[in-house]
């Protein structure tokens, strides 16, 4: 299915009117990106006994949503990274104003595939709502701001990172996973889908942590900016030992929530697997 993803992706760049905007979010969504948020919402699919095909909207829509959130994460007045998926970041390659640009094509242009994400209005509803909460000022947005504001303070509360992390990185974990069970019909499954969805989206989100103190720059692809930018992450806070032992019990109580969902969860366990040992 990535494959089918990515030709998907390239398709929908390429149906835009020629432009320097849309120039730049072609570059920042075709990067090497691993493509978990997409991969997530078909596996969910996919456990459910469903074609994953029917859920290419949708995931076109998450991966936009994703990568706008990167581009607005990399630039100066944010994180202030060089290096995103590979190769130099959206406004170093371009310049900041068209960076802004690009990762509000972007956005935007997630909500359009949403409205289409399903024949059948009522979910589509849904999709789009579910999709504009995880990425607003509930959800992933909220995370950004309060993890600017929690910059040179390293005496916050481990209760107060974990929220930061919930909102920040969870929140665009847990719609995949939520907009599968739309799809598939299965509403009496959502609020387990959150469950797992926040538990692995901080586990995932520790990992980052770990990995941007333990990698370089040229293994993970993108610039590991943490201690320069004195960010408040589970290593600061517990060192990393600690930290790897929080990362490991998330992983361990997403697969216990999981494993309480009536579905196949293999292909789901299969991403979670390669997640859960990735080096990037
Ligand atoms: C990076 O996400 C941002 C975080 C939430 C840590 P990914 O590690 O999934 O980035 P890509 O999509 O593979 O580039
Ligand atoms: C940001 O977390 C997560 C987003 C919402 C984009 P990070 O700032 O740690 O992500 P990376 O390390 O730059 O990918
Ligand atoms: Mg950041
Ligand atoms: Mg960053
Ligand atoms: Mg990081």
């Amino acid at each position: 299915m990535k494959e089918q993803l990515e030709a998907f992706l390239q398709q929908q760049c390429r149906q835009l009117k020629p432009s320097r905007v849309r120039d730049a979010m072609e570059y920042s969504l075709m990067g090497r990106g691993k493509r978990l948020r997409p991969m997530l919402l078909f596996a969910v699919l996919e456990g459910y006994g469903l074609n994953p095909k029917i859920g290419m909207a949708a995931a076109g829509a998450l991966e936009m949503m994703h990568t706008y959130s990167l581009i607005h994460d990399d630039l100066p007045a944010m994180d202030n990274d060089d290096f995103r998926r590979g190769r130099k970041t959206c406004h170093r390659q371009f310049d900041e104003a068209t960076a802004v640009l690009a990762g509000d094509g972007l956005l935007t242009l997630s909500f359009e595939l949403a409205a289409r994400s399903s024949e059948d209005p009522a979910k589509a509803v849904q999709i789009v709502s579910e999709l504009a909460h995880a990425g607003g000022a509930e959800g992933m947005i909220l995370g950004q701001t309060c993890d600017l504001a929690a910059e040179n303070h390293p005496q916050m509360t481990l209760e107060q990172l974990r929220q930061i992390h919930l909102y920040k990185t969870g929140c665009l974990f847990t719609a995949p996973l939520v907009i599968g069970a739309i799809l598939a019909g299965r509403s009496q499954d959502i609020s387990l889908w959150r469950k797992t969805g926040s538990l692995m989206g901080l586990a995932f989100q520790i990992q980052d942590d770990i990995l941007d103190v333990t990698q370089s720059s040229e293994q993970l692809g993108k610039s590991a900016s943490d201690l320069d930018n004195h960010k408040a992450t589970y290593v600061t806070l517990l060192g990393l030992g600690q930290a790897q032992d929080f990362m490991v019990d998330a992983y361990r109580q997403t697969r216990a929530t999981l494993a309480a969902i009536d579905l196949d969860p293999a292909p789901v366990v299969a991403i979670l697997d390669a997640m859960e040992f990735r080096q990037y």
